[in-house]
């Protein structure tokens, strides 16, 4: 009876705009927010994920073709040998190219570089030529021990997911889509709750090149006003409590510790209204 009341938590997206983690499918916490590190490289990297775990982060982005795997790695040993925290409480994402023909050791190499013997999450990066037999792989380092969690990125439809969800034995925890103020998928969102799947937005800033947009929204800037935070901060707090894991990327160590100080206010349910408003359902990039 109880393994079978776990089983039907397990399968349910439970979602509490004040928590700081989530419950996921495979059994695992993982945190809401996090550090994103695309376009990070070398010490830049490092020192950005260490500055994130000094300002309380407990969840970093990669994925193998940002090469920083290794620089991420530094960061976070970094800290752990400061004590700032520990191993297993840093939940580490990685993404494995879906066209690789060595999907085994493309793990086993993330493992190396990133200096951990197990990844929280590992993410199919997109579509591509070689997507299910990278997913098998996936699914054989969890059991192997390697891997915690599995997921993927970049698929937008209820029939992209279910593919992962009716062809293999674990299915996805996380997808991990572009998702902001002004592309909002909250159809896919609401359907995977339903599945057991959170979705993670990268892009919460529009990206490098739109973050004015952004950053500076008429409507974003009055909210931020009435609460005395900034327009990151709200946008933070907005994909949080619109049920949303969030990995904001940033180099700067005061932009990085800003993102993270959003535990202090609560976005009324008018003002969610009025960022939902925003969406126009159009994205930037279409990989
Ligand atoms: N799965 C995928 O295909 C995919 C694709 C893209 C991204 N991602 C992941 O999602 C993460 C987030 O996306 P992103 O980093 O490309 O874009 P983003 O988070 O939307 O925006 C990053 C930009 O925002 C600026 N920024 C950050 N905090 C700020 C603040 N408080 N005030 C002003 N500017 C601020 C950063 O500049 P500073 O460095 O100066 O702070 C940077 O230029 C990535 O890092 C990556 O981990 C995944």
């Amino acid at each position: 009876m109880r393994k079978a009341i776990g089983l039907m938590l397990a399968s349910l997206v439970i979602f509490c705009a004040d928590a700081q983690t989530v419950k996921l499918n495979s059994g695992y916490d993982m945190p809401v927010l996090g550090l994103g590190t695309w376009t990070l490289k070398g010490d830049v990297a490092e020192k950005a994920v260490y500055s994130a775990l000094k300002s309380g982060y407990r969840l970093i982005d990669t994925a193998r073709y940002y090469g920083n795997e290794t620089e991420v790695g530094r960061g976070i040993r970094k800290a752990v040998d400061e004590g700032i925290c520990k191993r297993e409480d840093v939940f580490i994402t990685t993404k494995l190219v879906p066209w690789s023909n060595t999907p085994d050791s493309d793990i086993d190499d993330s493992l190396e570089k990133l200096g951990v013997d197990y990844i929280d999450l590992i993410l199919l990066h997109q579509h591509g030529s070689n997507d299910d037999a990278v997913y098998r792989a996936m699914c054989r380092a969890v059991k192997a021990g390697k891997v915690r969690s599995i997921g993927i990125s970049n698929f937008y439809t209820e029939k992209g997911v279910s593919h992962f969800i009716k062809n293999f034995d674990i299915p996805p925890a996380v997808v991990q889509n572009e998702n902001h103020i002004f592309y909002q998928n909250n159809q896919l969102r609401d359907w995977a709750k339903g599945q057991g799947i959170y979705i993670e937005s990268w892009y919460p800033f529009g990206g490098r090149g739109h973050t004015k947009d952004h950053l500076q929204n008429p409507t974003v800037l009055e909210i931020a006003r009435a609460h005395k935070k900034s327009a990151a901060q709200v946008i933070v707090r907005w994909h949080i409590q619109a049920g949303y894991i969030v990995i904001p990327g940033s180099s700067n160590p005061a932009h990085i510790a800003e993102n993270y100080n959003v535990w202090d206010f609560t976005l009324t349910d008018a003002e969610m209204s009025q960022l939902e408003g925003l969406d126009k359902g159009v994205r930037y990039e279409n990989w």
